[in-house]
């Protein structure tokens, strides 16, 4: 058959709940022959259009935004497009926070720490976003914080090293990100460094080429800014911190929170 390769990738985010993508002229053309020899050797249909994807195992159950979201949490521990990567550890890293929060957080995926307790940002990473929290006069208990992918990525020989995520093991998770963000409704999105950007907006860019911006995800107002890990490695200076501090100010200014002249002027130079 011609071009399995392209077939294959969509009936692959077929089953990962996808149920539309953009395609270019090129692709177009491949699509518009197969189906066209496909047409020609299948007895005509009654209904030659496809049913929609099937979402239904990703109906969350219950009444609150809280109830939902431990529900999801169960499908998400035994969802099978993960599974079947077969290059995720076994313990699941939910989120953790609030259900009804304005504000949103996605990191990439678990590290060691993450997956010892069992929540996300509880190492170094997460120490400097509470700080990074403490500063906009939030607590973690008053945002949502969670990651792209929710089971630390394996290597060989693992201990405490990690890895970031694939990019296809953050595509595996994305309708499951997606029903969470439905349940939440955050005001605001912040995806944390370049992998979680790519999870959320599927572009391998660096993160300073979407940084200083208001991106789109679900019609929900999106910004990028460095992860904090990436701020634990700079040497110490202002310069990295002000921006990432700038992306906050921004997000204040959209969740209406109050800034003081004091918060403004954190990390100038
Ligand atoms: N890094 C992330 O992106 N998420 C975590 O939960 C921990 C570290």
């Amino acid at each position: 058959m011609a071009n399995p390769t392209l077939l294959d990738y969509l009936h692959q985010l077929r089953r990962q709940g996808v149920s539309h993508v953009e395609i270019d002229d090129q692709a177009r053309a491949v699509l518009r022959e197969l189906y066209t020899r496909g047409s020609a050797r299948r007895p005509v249909a009654k209904t030659s259009v496809s049913a929609p994807p099937n979402n239904t195992a990703l109906r969350a159950t219950g009444s609150t935004p809280a109830e939902k979201i431990t529900s999801l949490s169960k499908i998400a521990n035994t969802w099978q497009p993960a599974r079947a990567l077969g290059s995720l550890r076994d313990t699941m890293v939910f989120s953790v926070g609030n259900p009804e929060a304005d504000f949103m957080l996605v990191g990439e995926a678990p590290d060691y720490q993450e997956e010892q307790k069992s929540e996300p940002f509880v190492g170094p990473a997460g120490a400097k976003l509470n700080q990074i929290l403490k500063a906009m006069g939030l607590s973690r208990d008053q945002v949502y914080l969670t990651n792209v992918c929710k089971f630390r990525p394996a290597t060989k020989n693992q201990t405490t090293n990690n890895r970031k995520p694939s990019p296809e093991e953050m595509a595996t998770f994305l309708p499951i990100l997606k029903a969470e963000i439905d349940i939440v409704k955050p005001r605001v999105i912040v995806a944390l460094g370049g992998s979680a950007a790519q999870g959320l907006l599927g572009s391998g860019k660096p993160v300073g080429q979407f940084r200083g911006s208001w991106h789109q995800f679900q019609g929900i107002p999106l910004r990028v800014t460095h992860h904090p890990s990436y701020l634990l490695r700079q040497e110490e200076g202002p310069g990295e911190k002000r921006k990432v501090w700038e992306d906050m100010l921004a997000i204040m200014e959209k969740l209406a929170l109050p800034i003081s002249e004091k918060q403004r002027g954190f990390f100038k130079g």
